[in-house]
């Protein structure tokens, strides 16, 4: 595949994007991930441990070149452009931890000294951004003695000090309590109306209430690519019955099965549903019913990972 690009293309782009680490154990992180995205709303990368994400982060926001293979964001090549990239884009890494002994203003200012913005200018966007985040009765404590939820706020707040139009955030939740999640969507989705922001995250929930576009992550593999109904729709199947781990699958079932650790999960019609219903409820069997969820859908395309989007 040729890639062309514009420099008015509102675009990020793969082309059979591959990265090998080689080390001890060679070890594929992404395997020909190909796919295009408009450059606008929220995109949301799942995945399992080790699927990837990360990696795909990484090369996208520069830090990372890949093996082999093709990045485009906005027209602009990422492998070669690099340095024109680098003004337009931020990022909060996985790993990334507010500096402790640092306040929130001396974070978010230092970052934009970097960036190189002047001092005053700085010093301006920085108390602006953290009192947008309702940070700025703390924007002269120490980071260390902030919740876990505003720690990460302050990490969000440099990149959004800054002028980047593309904000890549990885796991920016992980971690955080049900509460101070459902506090940072706001404020993502917030951020996605005026900024790209492309987020990772393990949370199916998350993907859900957040995401314009999915991406699913399998073992290097871009599995599924699309809004949820997209996504829904790739999915034959539209109930999802969950059995209990030892509970016999009756003879009836078609559908996909999938054997998770603390039971069987099984994709199927409604017309099948009524069938397995009736005979699991014979034998006095728990189990439960629902329409299917991104949760399935997710389950559904890691197991089918062969055939990849776009193939
Ligand atoms: N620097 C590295 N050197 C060698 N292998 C690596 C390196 N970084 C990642 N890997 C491997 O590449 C694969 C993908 O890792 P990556 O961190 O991109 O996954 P991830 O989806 O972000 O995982 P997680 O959800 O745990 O953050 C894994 O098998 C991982 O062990
Ligand atoms: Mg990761």
């Amino acid at each position: 595949m040729v890639a062309e690009q514009t420099s008015n293309d509102q675009t990020i782009s793969c082309v059979e994007l591959t990265k090998i680490y080689s080390g001890k154990r060679e070890s594929k992180a992404l395997d020909s991930v190909s796919f295009s995205i408009p450059s606008n709303g929220i995109f949301v990368l799942i995945g399992r441990n080790g699927s990837g994400k990360t990696t795909l982060v990484r090369i996208l926001s520069t830090e990372l070149e890949p093996t082999s293979g093709e990045v485009f964001i906005n027209g602009i090549d990422v492998k070669n452009e690099s340095d024109k990239l680098r003004e337009r884009i931020a990022i909060v890494p996985q790993e990334a931890r507010a500096i402790p002994w640092m306040t929130p203003a001396q974070t978010v200012l230092s970052y934009l000294l970097w960036r190189g913005f002047s001092y005053g200018e700085a010093k301006r966007r920085a108390l602006e951004t953290l009192g947008k985040l309702g940070l700025g009765r703390h924007a002269n404590s120490l980071n260390r003695t902030l919740s876990g939820g505003n720690k990460r706020k302050v990490l969000v707040a440099t990149v959004l000090a800054s002028e980047a139009e593309i904000i890549f955030l990885d796991e920016p939740t992980t971690g955080l309590d049900p509460i101070s999640r459902r506090e940072f969507w706001s404020l993502l989705k917030e951020i996605g109306q005026r900024r790209f922001t492309f987020l990772t995250t393990h949370y199916l929930e998350e993907a859900e209430e957040l995401g314009d576009r999915i991406g699913v992550l399998d073992r290097g593999r871009l599995v599924g690519l699309g809004t949820l109904d997209e996504l829904r729709q790739r999915v034959n199947y539209n109930y999802s019955m969950k059995l209990s781990r030892g509970v016999p699958l009756p003879h009836v079932t078609r559908g996909e099965v999938v054997e998770g650790r603390d039971g069987t999960r099984v994709l199927t019609t409604e017309e099948e549903a009524f069938a397995i219903s009736r005979e699991l409820s014979r034998g006095g069997y728990k189990f439960t019913i629902n329409p299917i969820s991104l949760d399935d859908i997710f389950f559904y395309l890691a197991n089918r990972g062969a055939d990849q989007v776009g193939n």
